[in-house]
């Protein structure tokens, strides 16, 4: 799939409690999950994870869980969705969604358990065919913000010994590998990583966490320009 290389460059006006921070001319947005995303997140859940979560349980998070914190990542921009769904049937279009009048193509999603002081990081992912662009980061730093807003002082997170992309997405975000859990995924008996982000509050971390978003953004921009001259 050729992911839009043509949508323009939108402007929008950031959710309270998700700001987006000194991002906010970049053409996706991070909202809470709601009970109308379920459906939408749930298909992407499927083509991802070996052991995908059930639709059951993602409403459950949503609806009854106060510790939980889950966010969706979309494109804004309806008439990109619109274009894109003639051949991405998964690709929601304003109107048309179940459960939601205005919905727009929901790219990847990501949440996070909030405990005393630590948000442990229980699901990241991006769709397949939108891999490679800065979402995954995208979802991790607003994950990592959202956390810090909470008070949360560390996060912390479990990956698969053999998910090394996703690994060196966490470690580009200063997590620390500190342990691993034996046989710990059901379906084959892999090892599970276990990483922490610590003193997410902190100067040093925030000083780092602000320059790799400087160049997401760049990133992110770059992608949106190139996108203009087409
Ligand atoms: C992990 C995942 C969320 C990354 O999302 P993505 O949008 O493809 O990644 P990004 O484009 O934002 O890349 C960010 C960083 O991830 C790492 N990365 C991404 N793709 C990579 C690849 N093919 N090889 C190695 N590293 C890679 C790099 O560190 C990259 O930073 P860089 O561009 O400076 O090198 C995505 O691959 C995914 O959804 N995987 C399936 C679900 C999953 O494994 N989730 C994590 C569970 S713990």
């Amino acid at each position: 799939m050729t992911w839009p290389l043509y949508h323009p460059f939108i402007c929008g006006a950031p959710e309270p409690g998700l700001a987006m921070n000194d991002n906010s001319s970049i053409p996706y947005v991070i909202k809470r999950m709601t009970l109308a995303d379920v459906p939408a997140v749930v298909a992407i859940e499927k083509m991802v994870f070996p052991l995908p979560w059930s639709r059951h349980a993602f409403e459950h998070e949503v609806q009854h869980n106060p510790m939980a914190h889950f966010m969706v990542l979309r494109l804004r921009d309806t008439a990109v969705a619109r274009q894109e769904s003639h051949t991405h049937p998964w690709i929601e279009v304003a109107g048309t969604a179940p459960g939601g009048p205005s919905r727009h193509p929901l790219l990847g999603y990501g949440g996070f358990w909030l405990g005393i002081d630590e948000a442990h990081i229980c699901t990241v992912a991006v769709h397949p065919d939108c891999r490679g662009r800065g979402l995954g980061e995208l979802l991790l730093v607003h994950l990592i913000d959202h956390a810090t807003e909470v008070n949360a002082a560390v996060v912390t997170l479990e990956v698969r010994a053999s998910n090394l992309v996703a690994q060196k997405l966490y470690g580009k975000y200063g997590f620390l590998r500190v342990g691993r859990r034996k046989g710990y995924y059901l379906d084959n008996g892999e090892d599970a990583i276990m990483m922490i982000a610590s003193r997410i509050s902190s100067a040093a971390f925030q000083g780092q966490l602000q320059e790799l978003k400087a160049s997401l953004w760049q990133k992110l921009a770059v992608q949106s320009h190139r996108t203009r001259r087409v």
